[in-house]
C-alpha cells in the first residue's frame, strides 16, 4: 500500500456519473472502493459540488485536508476555468470552477480535463508508458473525450470529440459517442461503423502511433475493437473507466 504521502483522491466528474476513489500513486491502482454517484440533473454547479461532497464523505476523506484532491471535468479547463459545456449546464461556460469547488470544498484541489487526465494515467502506468511518438486517446462515454500526448507530454483541451461530421451535421460524439449507441439501441457492429469513421477521419488528421479507448465501454473492448480496421494499432485504456480517477489523483500530486 503507498505510503500517505503517495496517495490521493481523484474524482472523475463525467455526463452521467461522478466517481471517485483514494489512489495508490506507487502503483497507480486504486486504495479503495470506488464511490459512484448520479451525475445530478442539468449538471448545476452547485448540485455537482453537492454530489463530489457525497463522494468525498463517503470515501470518509471530506475532513482531511492534508489528502490531496484532483477533479476531473468534462469540458475545456484553462487557468482553472471551465470553457465550454457539452453535456452540462452552460453555467460552466466561462466559470471559475475551480474556485468554486475549493471555496465550496474547503480545501486545495487541482482541476483539469475529464480526457487529459485519463491520458496522463495512462502515460504514468498505463497503454502509453514509455511509448514515444504520437498517442491519442479518446474516451467514449456520453460524449467523446481526447488526450493527444507527444512522446510523453500532454497537449491539453484537443475536443477531437466535437470534429465535424459533414453527412449527420454535428459533432462526431453525438453520432459516435457510447451515448449515441445506447440512445439508438445500436448493435455492436452498427455502432462499430460509426467508431471506424471517426477514427479513420481521426488517423487522417493527425497519423498517430497509438489509439487508446477509455471510458466504461472500454471494458466490452473485445465486442467493437476487433471490428475496427485502422492502419493505426488500437487497444483499450489499462485503466479502463478508472483512467480519469487515478489521473486526477496523479495530478493532484503533481
Ligand atoms: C467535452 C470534453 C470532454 C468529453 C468527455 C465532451 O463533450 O467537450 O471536454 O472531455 O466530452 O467527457
Amino acid at each position: 500500500m503507498a505510503s500517505k504521502t503517495n496517495r490521493a483522491v481523484g474524482v472523475d466528474i463525467g455526463g452521467t456519473g461522478i466517481k471517485g476513489a483514494i489512489v495508490d500513486l506507487d502503483q497507480g491502482v486504486l486504495q479503495s472502493d470506488r464511490i459512484k454517484v448520479p451525475t445530478p440533473k442539468g449538471a448545476e454547479p452547485q448540485d455537482v459540488l453537492t454530489a463530489v461532497k457525497e463522494v468525498l464523505d463517503t470515501l470518509g476523506v471530506s475532513g482531511d485536508p492534508d489528502v490531496h484532491l484532483g477533479v476531473a471535468f468534462p469540458a475545456i479547463v484553462k487557468g482553472g476555468r471551465t470553457l465550454s459545456a457539452a453535456n452540462v449546464s452552460e453555467k460552466w461556460i466561462g466559470f471559475e470552477a475551480e474556485k468554486f469547488f475549493e471555496d465550496g470544498l474547503g480545501r486545495d484541489i487541482h482541476f483539469a480535463n475529464d480526457a487529459d487526465v485519463a491520458g496522463i494515467a495512462e502515460v504514468r502506468f498505463g497503454a502509453a508508458r514509455g511509448h514515444d511518438g504520437l498517442v491519442l486517446l479518446t474516451t467514449l462515454g456520453t460524449g467523446i473525450g481526447s488526450a493527444l500526448i507527444y512522446n510523453g507530454v500532454l497537449v491539453p483541451n484537443t475536443e477531437l470529440g466535437h470534429v465535424q461530421r459533414a453527412k449527420h451535421k454535428g459533432d462526431a460524439e453525438s453520432y459516435a459517442a457510447y451515448s449515441a449507441m445506447e440512445r439508438e439501441e445500436l448493435s455492436w457492429e452498427d455502432w462499430a461503423s460509426r467508431l471506424q469513421w471517426y477514427y479513420e477521419y481521426v488517423q487522417f488528421l493527425f497519423s498517430p502511433d497509438l489509439f487508446i479507448v477509455g471510458g466504461g465501454v472500454s471494458k466490452h473492448a473485445d465486442r467493437f475493437l476487433p471490428l475496427l480496421k485502422l492502419d493505426t494499432p488500437i487497444v483499450a485504456a489499462v485503466h479502463r473507466n478508472n483512467a480519469g480517477i487515478i489521473g486526477a489523483a496523479a495530478l493532484a500530486l503533481g
